[in-house]
């Protein structure tokens, strides 16, 4: 009988298919199999994120559930951000863990289940051309890496101290990669890195030098792909020449993450994110006069050390100006290592709270006209996800999440649907034939 892995991920996209290259390598390398029982589990994988404070309370939570429910002699592994800032801490807290391995540091799973007491959490080991063996949770979402780790030091962020130094991954891996995905089944392939549109500046080993539109245009070039998505991108490298690709190349969904985090210029550069509110309304305003049909998402930070009621109404009319289709708000979270941890004036946690709140709804209200206005529209939905009740999910190029009635066979393809029915968060619509 096989052994069985049972697999928790927290975190980002990142961390996903950090998850599927451990799955990749043990079950091809190691016989296991993955089971969602954790109870049959003779291996426990937690892949942690350190982001903000409350996932890393969740993994001693986690861990102690194991402990409780796991089966005798299975061994547990604490792997991911945390394990890289934490390090032996984690054996330290949790003595029953069997070993720990950092976000930079995952090629090495297969000697981690079998050394006892196992410890590798060196944030700037290479693993930018690792040759990973081959798995996806599905065939249809396929992540590719095209770099790791984070030069940018915002003074608020944990990842630089868990990713290590920024890398990118060599052109040719990549476009194997995409290769293969679209071999498999993929129509779609998402680009993953901290600074994708800093893609080119440093590699492991000589390289031909190229920047993230090149790079970009080169991907488009692969036959039978349709849809190239990718995150984060910078709002500081967004050039005249990385918003011209984007608009130009039909291949890359008309979807952009800019990462605002505040509105204030004060903040911004407190927070050490290399631009200026200034910068970053231009941005947004050429990208959305480039490309109309655009959606724009963003990252908010309320209540950084020092941000007064005015550098919030900053934030609130950045808002107002560029109308994200979707934000994902934080309230800001105190990170080991990070200088903004010891920066005089927090904000008590009554006022960030508010702050969130008020936030959330300015975004509910724009949202709300957003979606009431896609009703009638025609859009080509890339469905990837089966749904309760003979329903199935998909995304238009620019993002929204479209689901109409339909089964299995519509996995994977690429469909018109007009939208018949609106809410907040989820357009329904039927197929064109
Ligand atoms: N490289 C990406 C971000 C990765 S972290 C970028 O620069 O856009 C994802 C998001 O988590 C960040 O954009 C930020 O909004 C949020 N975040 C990071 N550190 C945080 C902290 N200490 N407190 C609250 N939110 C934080
Ligand atoms: Fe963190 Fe800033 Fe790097 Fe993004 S760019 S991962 S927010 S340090
Ligand atoms: Fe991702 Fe969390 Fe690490 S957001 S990069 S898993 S700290």
């Amino acid at each position: 009988m096989s052994k069985k892995l049972y697999i928790e991920t927290l975190g980002c996209a990142m961390n996903v298919r950090d998850s599927e290259r451990m799955i990749a390598e043990l079950t091809t390398k190691e016989g296991y199999e993955v089971t969602t029982d954790k109870k049959e589990a003779d291996l426990i994988l937690i892949n942690t994120c350190s982001v903000r404070e409350k996932p890393v309370h969740k993994l001693f939570s986690e861990v102690g559930g194991f402990l409780k429910e796991k089966k005798e002699g299975a061994k547990i592994g604490v792997c991911g951000c945390t394990a890289s800032h934490l390090g032996s801490e984690i054996f330290k807290r949790a003595p029953q863990v069997d070993f720990v391995l950092g976000a930079r540091n995952i090629s090495r799973i297969t000697e981690a289940i079998k050394t006892p007491k196992f410890i590798s959490n060196d944030i700037n080991y290479d693993e930018s051309d690792f040759a990973f063996a081959d798995f996806r949770n599905s065939i249809y979402k396929s992540y590719v890496n095209i770099m790791i780790g984070c030069d940018k030091h915002c003074a608020y962020c944990i990842v630089p101290h868990t990713r290590g130094d920024e890398l990118s991954i060599p052109k040719n891996i990549i476009l194997n990669e995409v290769k293969k995905a679209v071999s498999n089944g993929a129509s779609e392939v998402f680009l993953l890195g901290q600074n994708v549109n800093n893609y080119g500046k440093r590699f492991s080993s000589n390289h031909s030098k190229m920047d993230f539109s090149d790079l970009l245009n080169e991907i488009s070039e692969v036959d039978g792909l349709e849809r190239i998505r990718f995150t984060s991108p910078h709002p500081l490298h967004m050039d005249d020449k990385f918003l011209e690709t984007f608009a130009k190349n039909p291949k890359i969904c008309k979807s952009m993450h800019m990462p605002l985090q505040s509105g204030s210029t004060s903040i911004l550069k407190a927070m050490k994110r290399g631009y200026t509110r200034e910068w970053f309304i231009n941005r947004a305003l050429k990208l959305r006069e480039l490309v109309p049909s655009a959606s724009i998402s963003t990252d908010i930070i309320v209540a950084f050390p020092g941000e007064s009621d005015e550098d919030f109404e900053l934030t609130l009319d950045v808002m107002r100006k560029i109308r994200f289709e979707q934000i994902f708000s934080f309230k800001y979270s105190k990170r080991p290592l990070t200088p903004a941890a010891t920066m005089p004036n927090q904000i008590p946690e009554n006022i960030a709270s508010a702050r969130l709140t008020k936030l959330q709804s300015l975004y509910n209200e724009i949202l709300d006209e957003i979606s009431a206005a896609q009703l009638n529209k025609t859009y080509k939905v890339y469905f990837e996800e089966l749904r309760e009740n003979q329903t199935i999910a998909g995304r238009s190029d620019n993002n929204f999440l479209i689901v109409v009635n339909g089964s299995e066979e519509l996995l994977g393809k690429m469909v018109d649907v007009k939208i018949t029915k609106t809410s907040r968060t989820t357009l329904y619509g039927e197929i064109q034939s």
